[in-house]
């Protein structure tokens, strides 16, 4: 591994994200310095048509050589893979859908699933159904541009035009805005959604943090859920430390 792997202030495209680009993650759902479509390019030009393999492969090559890019990534993937092939899903929901690589890797791990992200920023969702079209799942892979917590509209339209019904939902990907992880893994459960036995997997617990999910994970221990923590690193590096959740809905 190059100690630019391992180092992340060592790349400009990480200090550049650590100034400005936190900032306007939040407000776009971008970095702001144009990382996003350039990844789509890269991995229209580079990567085989078709290959799912291929096409995780390239965007990762992006992330660690030309841009750092804010997916699960390659480390914490394996994890999320993992909870995928555990649930056996055939519906999955992603929240947070940025580039699309998350959702690609669910549908990689599940070949029989249908898999749903839902996505704050439109921009975003261009750009990833292009890149689920390069890989030939977008038949299968669909972004639902909108929030959870948007009053209602996107869980509607998730019910009534994608067949989220009581008890369809086998694995949730929570990779989103991180204070709404509690309040939006709340409301879809009150939707009835997630059956006993569906996996629920939450991202960056430790970094950028989602303290308040932990505590509530740690506090429904065998009762409500069953929660693994996985140790693992921040995506694209080696030097900061991050907590994957992988929780079981014991109904
Ligand atoms: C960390 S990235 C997701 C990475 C993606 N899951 C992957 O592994 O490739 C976070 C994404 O969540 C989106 N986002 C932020 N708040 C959101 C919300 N409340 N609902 C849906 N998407 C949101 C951002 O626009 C951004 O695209």
């Amino acid at each position: 591994m190059t100690l630019k792997r391992r180092l992340p202030f060592l790349r400009w495209s990480v200090l550049r994200m650590a100034g400005s680009g936190t900032r306007n993650i939040v407000t776009t759902g971008q970095i702001g310095d144009g990382r996003e479509a350039a990844a789509v390019a890269y991995v229209l030009a580079n990567a085989r048509a078709g290959d799912i393999d291929d096409v995780l492969a390239t965007i990762d090559k992006f992330a660690y050589e030309e841009s750092m890019l804010i997916n699960v990534g390659d480390e914490k993937g394996a994890l999320l893979d993992a909870a995928v092939r555990r649930a056996d899903p055939k519906l999955a929901l992603e929240l947070g859908t940025y580039c699309g690589y998350g959702a690609l890797r669910i549908a990689r791990a599940a070949p029989a699933a249908k898999v749903y992200s839902v996505e704050l920023a439109e921009a975003n969702a261009v750009n990833a159904r292009q890149i689920w079209a390069h890989a030939g799942v977008a038949d299968r892979v669909t972004c639902v541009v909108g929030t959870i917590g948007d009053g209602g509209r996107t869980l509607d339209a998730l019910a009534a035009e994608h067949g989220f019904t009581a008890g369809a939902l086998d694995f949730l990907f929570l990779d989103h805005d991180k204070d709404a992880y509690l309040p939006d893994l709340h409301s879809i459960v009150d939707r009835g959604w997630l059956h006993a036995g569906a996996i629920v997997v939450a991202d960056n617990v430790k970094v950028p943090g989602a303290p308040k999910y932990r505590a509530y994970m740690r506090d429904q221990q065998g009762t409500r859920w069953n929660t693994v923590e996985h140790k693992a690193h921040l995506e694209y590096q080696t030097l900061l430390h991050d907590l994957v959740l992988e929780s079981e809905y014991l109904g």
